[in-house]
């Protein structure tokens, strides 16, 4: 990678308030955490290439989930049980003071024949900068899963402390008799564990295999994160962990991401008691087949805050971001009526914007379209249509990086034809949070940095308030 590609890409193009790797292939975060008064986030990083490759652990700290500072590289894939790469896992700050991180481990096995590797479970010590791993790893192997498990397809440990003072993990697993299942570990040091349980599986839901499971209580429940292979979907399910039967009991279950980018999603408890999940903004089943000319393939979405209203979860950005505002830019009442406008002031790719898009007393509307990162023939497309409340999201005109992964919908809550909107745009990509959060889609769009018109149209009459904002590089 020449020096010169990667200092223009840094200062035209690299996405400005979302985390990505300094050079090469970025997936899942790992070790999502904070460890002596900052956010720690860890990431699977390969930067020798544009696909993932024998994978490591990237490391980055933050004051405040927007601006990110890279440290050195944390784990590298350098042991026999982790030689085919130091895959997903979490973090937590261990008794005596240290970062521990747990992490599954993999060694290519030449037996197989599927190519794959054995996937053991791992840990390592560190003091926020340097980490060291066990002499005692692995910590846990194939020999400790239920019956039908199977060994090479058994990662991404969630670990976390209950109030008993001991451990208890939460690890993906595939069975060959049952298909996805969530694992529950349990441990007094941390460091010697045993099967407790199968805390959940995939009962009829998408995917033959849940990656990256994450599992925490938010506002009175439950709530167990996964990402689904086969059909790729970020899956949350709602209910109550029962800890003693080492059960998940399931109320009701929704997608995270209606859009096309959020995948292996990881939550970090703020001091001030806000649960907020960061996912990688990829659909792993395109990451690598995208053909892009940039030093980089690969980001981290925007930090979400979430909460649980009328059993549904609510995403939204965290609110550190409203502190890099500037430049604001407010319409209210402006009338569209089958024109297409472009409005002063209203344009740009590092963009934080809320809309209100309503009907015009009691008129109703057939159709809201807004179009964005335009410029020639290119621009992506958000419609929405109030009567049968369903909001698209279509890329298909973005330009580079081709993929057929082009229009997404999403089945909005019908409120008459009213719809909030808040759309994120960081250069390389969009994120759409619909009506508080209720829903949210995810683009990751590789059009010219110069398109940077945003245009809307109503078919009928609608009314709308907007306040734009650009977002800066520094508070
Ligand atoms: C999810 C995943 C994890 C695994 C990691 C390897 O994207 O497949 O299950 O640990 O990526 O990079």
């Amino acid at each position: 990678m020449k020096n010169q590609q990667l200092s223009e890409f840094n200062k035209n193009q690299r996405p400005l308030f979302h985390l990505t790797p300094e050079k090469g292939w970025m997936n899942d975060p790992n070790g999502f955490s904070r460890y002596d008064g900052k956010y720690h986030l860890f990431y699977q990083a390969y930067p020798d290439g544009l696909n993932w490759g024998p994978i490591r652990w990237g490391h980055a700290v933050s004051e405040d989930l927007i601006r990110w500072e890279r440290l050195p590289y944390a784990l590298m894939p350098d042991r026999d049980y982790d030689s085919g790469g130091c895959f997903s896992g979490t973090a937590l700050t261990f008794e005596d003071g240290r970062h521990m991180l747990m992490y599954t481990g993999c060694r290519p096995d030449p037996e197989d024949t599927l190519g794959r590797g054995l996937q053991v479970q791992c840990v390592a010590f560190g003091d926020g900068t340097t980490y060291e791993k066990y002499d005692g790893n692995p910590v846990i192997t194939g020999d400790m899963l239920p019956e039908g498990g199977d060994p090479y397809e058994f990662r991404d440990p969630k670990i976390w402390r209950e109030e008993d003072g001991a451990f208890r993990a939460v690890i993906a697993s595939y069975n060959r008799t049952h298909g996805a299942q969530i694992l529950l570990y349990r441990s007094n040091d941390g460091l010697n564990w045993e099967f407790v349980n199968v805390l959940a599986d995939g009962e009829g839901k998408p995917g033959w295999m849940w990656e990256c499971p994450d599992i925490f209580p938010l506002d009175g429940r439950h709530v167990l994160l996964a990402g689904s292979m086969g059909e790729v979907d970020s899956i949350c399910r709602i209910g109550e962990f029962d800890d003693e039967q080492g059960l998940f009991r399931e109320s009701s279950w929704q997608s995270t991401e209606q859009g096309f980018d959020f995948y292996a999603g990881q939550t970090v408890l703020t001091p001030d008691g806000r649960r907020i999940l960061i996912g990688w903004m990829q659909n792993p089943r395109t990451a690598e087949c995208r053909e892009i000319d940039l030093p980089i393939n690969g980001q981290m979405s925007i930090p979400r805050e979430l909460q649980i209203r009328d059993g549904k979860l609510l995403q939204k950005p965290v609110k550190e971001l409203n502190g890099y505002r500037t430049d604001e830019v407010v319409y209210r009442n402006v009338k569209f009526d089958g024109v297409e406008q472009k409005l002063d002031g209203i344009r740009g790719r590092t963009v934080d914007m809320e809309l209100q898009i309503r009907p015009d007393e009691g008129e109703t509307y057939e159709l809201f379209r807004m179009r964005f990162a335009e410029g020639g023939e290119h621009y992506t497309e958000f419609t929405y249509e109030p009567e049968s409340s369903v909001a698209t999201l279509d890329r298909s005109h973005a330009g580079p990086g081709k993929t057929d992964l082009v229009k997404a919908r999403a089945a909005v809550r019908d409120r008459c034809g009213k719809l909030d909107i808040r759309i994120l745009l960081d250069r390389l990509s969009a994120e759409i949070f619909i009506n508080d959060g209720e829903q949210v889609m995810s683009a990751v769009i590789y059009t010219d940095r110069h398109a940077e018109d945003i245009t809307f149209y109503v078919k009928g009459t609608a009314v709308m308030d907007i306040a734009k904002y650009r977002i800066k590089e520094n508070k």
